[in-house]
């Protein structure tokens, strides 16, 4: 097995690939990026996914292609969606992807692959405690990694905050569409988010990805928490790299159920 592996982000509005070399943490060629097909079902979305492997099926050979997705994986499963087409609910995603592409897929919630990339190779490399790393975008994802083993699948996004679903508040989509000031949604919106998140779980880091983390300079400095705060380093890169993370795993510990894995546990 060589150390490249695709790694694929499925977002609202991009599908973004490359091939990652897991030795270094970084892309071995310059990324892909397509539209996400307006109707995001899991056909459409199959048919981009098969477009980006072609693209670089001469360096990955015949790695597992990992691909994060915007919603819980549960054992290949997906059970619920937020922003994509609804079509995905109920479906046994990765084999109805292996059937469509021909080839080994592993599939991990978009949050949890960029919290793995950053504790592997960014923000939080080699953290010894609790992170928590939020992404900050069209919904809110979140992963929870302990002493560098994540726990997948932590929806902290959908927790209900004031009588509303938290990403629907606080997400960086809500403040485009509600023309919020950086100052508005800092203090009005992920303060009280943040600060619920903070008491919930007593981490000893918040990470924070996504678009938005690249404007940290606007409003970082607005937050009052306990708990440290970092913007992510790999930014868009870090969806891709951790899928190409879940991916290798897959192919080093075939028996354990869901990701993922430090490489020194
Ligand atoms: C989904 C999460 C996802 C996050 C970011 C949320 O709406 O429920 O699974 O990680 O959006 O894409």
């Amino acid at each position: 097995m060589n150390n490249i592996f695709l790694g694929i982000d499925v977002g609202g509005s991009g599908i973004k690939g490359a091939p990652v070399d897991l030795e270094l943490g970084d892309f071995e060629r310059d990324r892909l990026r397509i539209p996400t097909p307006s109707k995001s079902t899991p056909k459409n979305v199959a048919a981009v996914i098969g477009e980006i492997i072609d693209q670089y099926a001469d360096v990955i050979g015949d790695n597992p292609v990992g691909i994060a997705i915007p919603g819980p994986v549960v054992h290949g499963r997906i059970d619920f969606m937020a922003n994509l087409d609804q079509k995905w609910v109920g479906l046994q995603a990765d084999q109805y992807f292996e059937d469509k592409l021909g080839r080994q897929i592993v599939l991990v919630n978009d949050a949890d692959a960029a919290g793995l990339a950053e504790v592997h190779f960014g923000a939080a490399k080699d953290h010894p405690g609790l992170v928590i790393l939020t992404t900050l975008g069209t919904g809110i994802g979140a992963a929870i990694i302990y002493r560098g083993v994540l726990i997948p699948n932590a929806e902290l996004g959908h927790l209900e905050l004031n009588g509303f679903d938290a990403e629907k508040r606080a997400a960086s989509s809500i403040k485009d569409r509600e023309g919020l000031s950086y100052k508005e949604w800092a203090t009005e919106r992920l303060q009280p988010y943040y600060s619920h998140v903070e008491m919930l779980f007593s981490p000893d880091l918040f990470v924070v990805g996504g678009g938005v983390s690249k404007d940290w300079d606007k409003w970082g400095d607005l937050l009052d928490l306990k708990t440290p705060m970092t913007p992510a380093l790999l930014r868009n890169k870090a969806g891709i790299i951790g899928a190409a993370l879940a991916a290798k795993d897959a192919v080093e510990h075939p028996d354990v159920l869901s990701p993922v894995e430090h490489d020194d546990q």
